[in-house]
């Protein structure tokens, strides 16, 4: 397969390096991935996986997948905050400047601010990949999420899609409601307490794409119409005003088995997780929910895809 670079190739930063050619490109690479038909790594390729802020499915799967294309972990911190140099005030840049001295293939990047990742690839002699930057962006997860919307769906273009929850403050929405301008017909439902909707620069890239959407507090008007329900945790550790968080508590914004039955028989509930308590337990079975199930082997088998493209070449 013919790897068709994208904007700012080989660093992954955001969302809108991605166009609709490259994201179906990763899509077909990703079921190549999954089907096992692939090369392995011919040379040796090292990773060090660098997570300023906790992590379970993004650092296991970019690990898992170096691992399943034949390439090493050689350093991996999951709290970089505490446990590097930077707990004694060690700049991003700095840090990612002696990272880049031991010659690592990739380096793949958790950091708490927004421009972490742009920080760090403007520095690095390496690729970086953003898994997950402040409340800005999670460009894996989008491909991920996208991967497994086309897989059940048949297809993105034309779909209504409710993103709900903690809009204000999820990188992984941003991402998602980004990516999703790539793809025509496409309709977005923005379910969420006023004061933690969506933010204006997406709302900007989503009129400049013409891309419809609707911003509602009312789950039940629109749980009926969307063929994917895209549920977020409600992000306590980013909130600045932590009493503003009591506006979840005065709406409905739970996924439960009531909800479920206003839904399409194939509509698809989705969640980058982890999950609290915004989609009930008594949910997870139903065979519309893939939150817990191939919604994660897709993010596995995109970041599979990814690292091919990068380092394979
Ligand atoms: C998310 C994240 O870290 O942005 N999780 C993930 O990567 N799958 C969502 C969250 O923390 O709520």
């Amino acid at each position: 397969m013919a790897t068709k670079n994208w904007i700012g190739f080989p660093h992954v930063v955001e969302s809108e390096q991605f166009s609709r050619e490259v994201l179906e490109e990763i899509f077909a690479l990703a079921a190549l991935m999954e089907k096992g038909d692939f090369e392995p790594f011919k040379s040796p390729k090292r990773m060090i996986s660098f997570f300023y802020e906790p992590s379970t499915r993004t650092r296991a799967s970019f690990e898992i997948a170096m691992d399943l294309l034949g390439g090493r972990v050689v350093f991996s911190t999951e709290n970089a905050k505490e446990f590097s140099s930077v707990a004694k005030g060690e700049s991003l840049a700095d840090t990612i400047r002696v990272l880049c001295r031991y010659k690592p293939d990739v380096i793949v990047l958790r950091h708490h601010e927004d421009q972490g990742a742009a920080e760090a690839a403007g520095v690095s002699t390496c690729p970086i990949i953003n898994a997950g930057s402040g409340k800005a962006e999670h460009p894996t997860q989008m491909m991920g999420d996208l991967c497994t919307i086309q897989k059940r769906l048949g297809s993105i273009d034309g779909l209504e899609i409710g993103l709900m929850g903690d809009l204000k403050n999820s990188r992984v929405v941003r991402s998602l409601a980004k990516a999703l301008c790539r793809f025509p017909g496409v309709k977005i439902h923005f379910i969420s307490p006023p004061a933690f909707g969506i933010g204006e620069d997406v709302k900007h890239r989503l009129n400049n794409h013409r891309v419809p959407f609707t911003e509602t507090a009312d789950l039940q008007s629109v749980s009926s119409k969307v063929n994917a329900l895209y549920q977020t945790r409600i992000q306590t550790e980013r909130e600045d005003e932590p009493e503003k968080l009591e506006a979840f508590l005065n709406g409905d914004f739970h996924i439960t088995k009531d909800v479920m039955s206003s839904m399409r028989k194939d509509a698809i509930v989705m969640h980058p997780l982890p999950r609290v308590k915004e989609i009930t337990t008594d949910v997870d079975a139903d065979p519309r929910a893939v939150y817990l199930k191939e919604q994660i082997d897709n993010c596995l088998y995109v970041r599979m895809a990814q690292l091919h493209m990068i380092l394979a070449s």
